[in-house]
């Protein structure tokens, strides 16, 4: 196990009706606030309403942005800064997906940037400090709710860029499960992958003696392969719903990567095929992992996908290594089948036209080699791309 530094500050109220402490949390930080919201989701499921309210009955004056994206654009990033500086904003609510939260960390930041706010998601310019945000979180994925990274995608340039600075990580989130009883089928099971994925990169990884953080990575990939299915045929089962929902703010909080060299491989990959082709990221994800795993499996990391295999999917240890790692690998295609994700670029539109610019933005973005675990160059990153034709 490596050395490691222990900070996850954000507080979170989890469970149902955790939505009344909202006032109290917003005047511990400020008084006028910017709300953050999506496409309108959270109208119709009555979360606009009750947050509305609330900043009544505690005299909190808000403007609101609403329209953010899925794979969020610079653009409102830059529109939420004008209106914070216009208003005066003290304090940015998100409610949402880790699309809007993702924005409104972006417009935190760049509140106090004088420049264009895409050089801090570049990393051309750095972060000093942010406006204080908060979350009500409505869909269970990406974990954005409770870690300090955003992801905003540029689609003048074609780029879906990550970046991460302490300053951004929110204050508070509520994770209400059942505002999640409304995901559509197809969103949940994106949302699924994507905290299977996280779990993954934060796994597959060459660290050796991080025993304690592989074990709490299966309990969050078991945790997905129990209730996934369950959630999607019975979208309104709360123990599926909570269970889900703390899996993704766990996948990706930092506790399972603490102590190891998590350096991230299938995410880079995908987030070419939604800056390239703006596909739901969990999707591209699905399409992505069983390919991933196929070419990375040789003999130096065969043991890491019989650990996987034998711990996560009870196959018999007495059998072959190659053969346990196969079926492994059969096994979690399987599961993403069961789910109703697409499984080839095919499915969602994607031919080979755009293959090596994607592969070459990858390694650009990755300033070298993509990932640790087996590192890939340009050529490792277009072979994935053609096995997920
Ligand atoms: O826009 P609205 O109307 O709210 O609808 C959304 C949107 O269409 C809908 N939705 C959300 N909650 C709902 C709901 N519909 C009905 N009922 C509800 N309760 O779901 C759709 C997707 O929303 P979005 O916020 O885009 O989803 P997600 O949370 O998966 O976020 C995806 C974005 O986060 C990035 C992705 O790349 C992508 O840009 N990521 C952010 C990460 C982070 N900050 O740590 C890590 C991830 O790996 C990921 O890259
Ligand atoms: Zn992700």
């Amino acid at each position: 196990m490596l050395n490691f530094n222990y900070s996850i500050p954000t507080q979170i109220l989890f469970g149902k009706d955790q939505i009344e402490a909202l006032g109290d949390q917003v005047k511990k930080y400020g008084s006028k606030v910017l709300l953050v919201y999506g496409g309108g989701s959270i109208k119709k499921i009555g979360v606009y309403d009750k947050v509305v309210e609330i900043f009544k009955a505690n005299n909190i004056a808000f403007w609101e942005l609403g329209g953010i994206d899925p794979n969020p654009r610079i653009s409102s990033v830059r529109e939420g800064i004008k209106i914070c500086r216009e208003k005066d904003i003290d304090f940015i609510l998100a409610v949402g997906g880790g699309s809007t939260i993702d924005c409104s960390k972006t417009i935190a930041a760049g509140y106090y940037y004088d420049g264009d706010p895409w050089d801090l998601v570049t990393g051309d310019a750095e972060i000093e400090k942010a406006l204080p945000i908060g979350t009500i979180v409505t869909i269970a994925a990406t974990g954005s709710e409770m870690n300090s990274g955003a992801v905003i995608t540029n689609p003048e340039t074609n780029q879906k860029l990550v970046y991460g600075h302490p300053a951004i990580a929110p204050k508070f989130s509520i994770l209400d499960p059942t505002y999640t009883f409304t995901v559509p089928t197809n969103q949940t099971a994106a949302g699924v992958v994507d905290i299977i994925s996280h779990t993954f990169e934060n796994y597959f990884t060459r660290t050796k003696g991080a025993y304690l953080q592989d074990r709490l990575a299966e309990a969050v990939l078991k945790t997905c392969f129990t209730y996934g299915k369950t959630a999607i045929d019975e979208p309104k089962n709360y123990e599926a719903r909570a269970n889900l929902m703390w899996a993704s703010s766990l996948a990706i909080n930092g506790l399972l990567a603490f102590g190891k060299n998590a350096i991230w491989s299938m995410h880079p990959i995908e987030h070419e095929l939604s800056a390239y082709y703006d596909i739901t990221h969990g999707a591209g994800l699905a399409i992505i992992t069983p390919p991933w795993m196929e070419y990375v499996l040789d003999d130096e990391t065969v043991d890491k996908f019989v650990e996987y295999g034998v711990n996560v999917w009870d196959i018999d240890k007495t059998k072959d290594k190659y053969a346990i790692a196969h079926e492994a690998i059969d096994k979690t295609r399987e599961y993403f089948r069961s789910l109703g994700v697409p499984l080839t670029l095919k499915e969602v539109g994607i031919g080979e036209e755009k293959l090596e610019d994607m592969a070459k933005a990858v390694i650009e973005h990755s300033n070298g080699p993509v990932g640790d675990f087996k590192p890939l160059n340009y050529e490792d990153v277009l072979n994935i791309y053609k096995k997920a034709l």
